[in-house]
């Protein structure tokens, strides 16, 4: 008897030691965690820290999602400026797999240099991963007077980017930037030309530089995303407030050269996007239902570290776009279906 009840006992010591390495599963797991997406709250990652990802991209290689963005950890070296990148199979359950870019002052853009929202596009031919960010500094001027992008390198998706260069795309001014790939692959940049609007261009072909101008929207907005939905491109942007949240708005064009309807909001304008401001569109082409969800970031100034994400799933089609009110939700990757929980 005695002997039985030490073998229960032993047995639930081993079932829950097999239970808490389950909550920390490795992507890919066949018993993944439920993938629920918590908007606003804190992401851990597979280390237990929230994720540093802000003002990101995201691209799919095969089966998995690769995320970027701006590493605002406490206790960095202020002098530089980092990018992190982490790994999912299901957009909910993230792995920390490098901080791809550790870079001091590159080119002597001077005290306060900034490097923001970096987007990695991956180049079939030339096989490279071309990283692009928002460059920019103080001047005589005032600060963000620099605007430009710069541009680095790696041979694997998550491996140390090289710095190559900055420049102003096609000679304009550049500030918030976006990525958007096509239904064909073909790369594009959004960028925030501040005199005019935001640009859509085109990169070349090795993605080293930005080629051809596609649309200039003359809409004073940033945070450029575009998603190609049902045979639409739709832009969403914010209002130029920095930091502070705005009503988020859209437009709709039959091509990426236009010609863009009118902008209109994303949710109601009083909720300023729930506090958030767009970074991305991600669409999910499911069995039964594309997906398209929004990406934000919802800014915490003071403690950047702690910025928080608001990903939704959005209503979509026939020329219209609404953020629903943020809830927890998941995503079965299969057949494409949010369910909200
Ligand atoms: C926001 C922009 C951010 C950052 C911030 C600085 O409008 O989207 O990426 O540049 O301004 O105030």
């Amino acid at each position: 008897m005695k002997h039985l009840k030490l073998l229960a006992l032993t047995l639930t010591a081993v079932s829950l030691v097999a239970q808490s390495s389950r909550s920390r599963p490795e992507t890919g797991a066949a018993e993944l965690e439920k993938a629920v997406l918590k908007p606003g709250e804190i992401w851990p990652d597979d280390r237990g820290l929230h994720v540093q990802a802000h003002g990101g991209g995201i691209i799919k290689l095969g089966d998995t999602f690769y995320w970027f963005g701006e590493d605002r950890s406490q206790g960095l070296d202020r002098a530089k400026r980092y990018v992190s990148c982490y790994s999912s199979k299901d957009l909910a359950h993230w792995n920390f797999r490098n901080r791809v870019i550790q870079l001091a002052d590159p080119e002597n853009f001077g005290p306060g240099w900034v490097l923001e929202r970096p987007k990695v596009f991956h180049n079939a031919k030339t096989k490279k991963f071309v990283m692009y960010m928002h460059i920019d500094g103080r001047t005589a001027e005032g600060s963000y007077k620099i605007a430009r992008v710069g541009v680095a390198i790696s041979d694997t998706v998550d491996g140390d980017y090289q710095y190559l260069r900055s420049f102003r795309p096609l000679g304009h001014e550049s500030r918030d930037i976006g990525q958007f790939i096509d239904d064909d692959g073909a790369a594009y940049l959004i960028f925030e030309d501040r005199p005019f609007g935001f640009r859509i261009a085109r990169l070349s072909d090795d993605y080293l530089s930005v080629e051809k101008e596609m649309s200039l929207i003359p809409a004073h907005m940033e945070g450029g995303a575009i998603v190609h939905y049902q045979g639409l491109y739709y832009v969403i942007g914010s209002a130029l407030t920095g930091w502070a949240p705005n009503p988020n708005k859209y437009a709709t064009a039959p091509s990426l050269e236009g010609p863009w309807s009118e902008f209109r909001d994303i949710a109601p304008p009083e909720t300023k996007t729930y506090g958030s401001q767009s970074t991305m569109l991600v669409k999910i082409v499911g069995t039964k239902k594309t997906t398209v969800i929004f990406m934000g970031d919802i800014w915490r100034p003071g403690t950047q570290w702690d910025s928080r994400y608001l990903w939704m799933p959005l209503e979509i089609g026939d020329g219209k776009l609404w953020l629903p009110e943020p809830k927890p939700w998941t995503l079965d990757l299969t057949t494409g279906e949010a369910v909200p929980q």
